[in-house]
């Protein structure tokens, strides 16, 4: 009945959900939140909310899509009448990330190009010129963003198009192990520069960023709690219909909870290790340089990489090598949920495979919002939300100052951790106890206490935290 074709094994499974946790996220989100935030109360916080918010929603999605063998769409509405529309919350938050991730994306093989230039001393090469007028060179070129953004989109196409085992799986199980090893190349060189110790205590010495004036003042809970969890949601690729639909694909073979705790682990362990590798490079060579968001990779980077003599361009062209890798195997994620669900829908009527089809259709719609994330470039070229709307000059809110700002605002703030919260009250409040329960501990029998732990976050703490966390995101829209 279900000729649905999945992963080929529990290893290609796992390399394709840790890419797509696994991402931009972990590269300048992590580090740049842990030193602004304090650093280990921030991580403390993290590996709280991880443990008892992310590891159960993360369980839930895995053991929702294997049940039900659909998508996320499919897979709430064979489970629930009243949560039939949940699984389109995730698809929205999948598209509208992928639209501004492509553009990022984007910058990045252009990064390596540019970088490649530097290496033979070409034209298009930086020229002496910093990290900042490359970049700032880069967003007034809208054609130019636009021309890499479909690039990284149609590799992405072509990944998907592929299939589940034949393309994501195999991109991924190539893709991870070389990532990993190029951020262990980095880290070294980052780490042993003159002045890289500050990078680390910036990141992990409670109260140094304020002491040291990186920061005018230590944060407060919520904002912790918030940056804390929205960057959760954000880098487990929870609430977007990811885990339910990579879930579906999964043979009743593997343990979930075993695989549960090896994603949001070597996320976490990537995340921590990225940090060692920009951080340290940044407070040596560019000290005045951005510590997060597309500042940090983009300029703070490229200095870093200008300033580094002879071998800079090599490890430049390495590590947006790395980046790009990180960023596509995300974006195949998200492209997958839309996809997989359309296909499902031409199956079930008997239409055969649509995956070509489908996969090309999407693309092209969200090749258009991209469009929209390039033409502005970043807020640079007039045309933001707010700016359109007229409303420009005035103290703004930061979901309205870009295209990208608001696509990130409304899936990560509003989308993500709506969409996990109602899946929580649906399986804790909504299905028989218990209908889970063989789902999640196939396999896993001789440790009964991860349902245990499950069924009493999914049911009190975890909701607790997400009205926690979102309050804190919606609180910070209207500012
Ligand atoms: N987890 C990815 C990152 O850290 C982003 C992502 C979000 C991927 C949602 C898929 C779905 O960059
Ligand atoms: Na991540």
């Amino acid at each position: 009945m279900n000729d649905r074709k999945g992963f080929g094994s529990n290893f290609g499974f796992l390399m394709a959900a840790v890419g797509s946790a696994v991402g931009l996220g972990n590269i300048w989100g992590f580090p740049n939140k842990m030193g602004a935030n304090g650093g280990f109360p921030f991580l403390i916080l993290y590996l709280a909310l991880a443990l008892c918010c992310g590891v159960i929603i993360m369980l839930g999605e895995l053991a929702l899509g294997r049940k039900t063998g659909h998508g996320a769409v499919g897979a709430y509405q064979s489970i629930s009448k009243r949560f039939k529309w949940l699984g389109w919350l995730g698809i929205a938050a999948a598209a509208l990330i992928f639209s501004f991730y492509s553009a990022l994306g984007g910058y990045c093989l252009r990064y390596v190009v540019v970088n490649f230039g530097n290496l033979i001393g070409a034209e298009f090469g930086t020229n002496g010129v910093g990290g900042a007028d490359v970049f700032q060179g880069l967003l007034s070129q809208p054609d130019v963003s636009i021309a890499f953004a479909l690039a990284f989109m149609l590799i992405t196409m072509l990944v998907v198009m592929s299939g589940v085992g034949g393309g994501i799986e195999r991109v991924c199980s190539v893709g991870m192990p070389a990532l990993f090893f190029i951020l262990i190349i980095c880290i070294i060189r980052s780490c042993t520069l003159p002045g890289a110790a500050d990078g680390l205590k910036y990141m992990f010495v409670p109260g140094w960023a304020v002491a040291n004036g990186i920061i005018d003042e230590a944060p407060g809970f919520w904002r912790v709690l918030t940056a804390a969890g929205g960057q959760m949601f954000f880098s487990l690729s929870l609430g977007a219909g990811v885990m339910i639909t990579y879930g579906s694909y999964l043979d009743k073979k593997q343990d979930l909870g075993k695989s549960t705790m090896i994603i949001v682990g070597m996320d976490t362990v990537v995340a921590l290790m990225a940090g060692l590798c920009v951080i340290p490079g940044r407070f040596a060579l560019d000290p005045n340089g951005a510590l997060g968001g597309p500042e940090l990779l983009f300029i703070t980077m490229q200095n870093v990489f200008d300033k580094m003599g002879p071998a800079g361009p090599v490890f430049g062209i390495l590590f947006y090598l790395l980046v790009f890798f990180a960023a596509i195997s995300s974006s195949i994620s998200m492209l997958e949920v839309i996809v997989a669900h359309f296909c499902d829908k031409a199956r079930e009527k008997g239409k055969g495979d649509r995956r070509k089809l489908y996969s090309a259709i999407v693309v092209v719609i969200c090749a258009a919002l991209c469009a929209l994330v390039c033409a502005d470039g970043m807020g640079n070229n007039h045309i933001s939300p707010a700016e359109l709307l007229g409303l420009a000059g005035a103290k703004l809110p930061g979901w309205s100052t870009s295209w990208l700002g608001l696509f990130d605002s409304v899936a990560e703030g509003l989308l993500m951790p709506l969409g996990a919260l109602l899946m929580c009250l649906m399986i804790s409040w909504e299905l028989k106890p218990d209908t889970l329960r063989q789902e999640i501990l196939l396999n896993g029998e001789n440790r009964p206490w991860v349902y245990d732990f499950f069924r009493l976050c999914v049911k009190y703490i975890t909701p607790l935290c997400m009205l926690m966390i979102l309050y804190g995101q919606i609180s910070d829209f209207f500012i």
